[in-house]
């Protein structure tokens, strides 16, 4: 069977500052879960959808699906506390016919349907492969409050984004191991490496960065705003 594709979508976001949930806070006129709904709903690989909410957004959620054009089968759930346990409620929802999973962000509405693509075809071939950019900067060691204390050499350093696609079974065993052992990571990735599994990187882009702050939500806003030129579907970015 195709594809099942997690959205993240059950964080507060409080570090914005906004009253909404985070995935459901206004991007360019559409609430920001719409432009990964719309991005998912382009890819052929993926067959059914997972989306993990705040309390009470199932009927907004709905609307979102809708107004993304969504056709594939969409299972809705309430999130669990952190996003680790988000992910892993979603993932034992999914089809256990489907080969290959693919976790994204909402929070994340510059994804490209060809990083989706690129990861599930990578994932089904090798077992696992995540978007991810080599890093640009000159990386600081810092001690509180200011102090540089080294500089870390960069070469060989990524950063990991989302989509990151696995084979359903690794990624079930990871998460089920890490809540069994306690573990916490900030992404699945780390899971299946702990795993002892290969994971391969695809290329993500620097547009594909996850809204945090207000700072970052007008970043995005403007990126939205250069595109009003472009067809209107929200996702419809590359
Ligand atoms: O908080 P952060 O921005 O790192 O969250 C990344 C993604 O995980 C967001 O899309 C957010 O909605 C989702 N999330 C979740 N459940 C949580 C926390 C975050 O689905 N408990």
């Amino acid at each position: 069977m195709k594809a099942s594709a997690i959205i993240v979508a059950a964080g507060s976001g409080v570090r914005l500052g906004h009253p909404a949930p985070k995935a459901f806070v206004p991007l360019g006129g559409a609430p920001m879960l719409r432009y990964s709904l719309a991005a998912i709903a382009q890819v052929e690989a993926i067959g059914e959808a997972i989306i993990t909410l705040p309390s009470g957004m199932e009927p907004a959620a709905r609307a979102e699906i809708r107004a993304a054009g969504l056709a594939m089968p969409v299972k809705l759930t309430p999130g669990g506390a952190e996003r680790q346990d988000s992910v892993r409620i979603a993932l034992e929802l999914a089809s256990a016919h489907a080969e290959v999973v693919v976790v994204h962000d909402a929070a994340r509405p510059f994804a490209t349907p060809a990083s989706f693509a690129a990861a599930i075809a990578v994932a089904a071939r090798a077992g696992a492969a995540i978007a991810a950019i080599p890093l640009a900067d000159t990386l600081k060691r810092v001690s509180e409050p200011n102090l540089i204390v080294a500089t870390v050499p960069r070469t060989g350093l990524w950063l990991a984004q989302t989509p990151q696609a696995f084979r359903r079974d690794l990624l079930l065993e990871a998460h089920r191991r890490a809540l069994a052992d306690g573990i916490a990571a900030t992404d699945d990735a780390d899971l299946v490496q702990r795993l002892g599994a290969a994971v391969e990187v695809v290329p993500g882009s620097p547009l594909n960065f996850k809204i945090t702050t207000a700072d970052d939500l007008a970043i995005a806003a403007a990126i939205v705003a250069s595109r009003a030129h472009r067809p209107a579907t929200p996702g419809a970015n590359g």
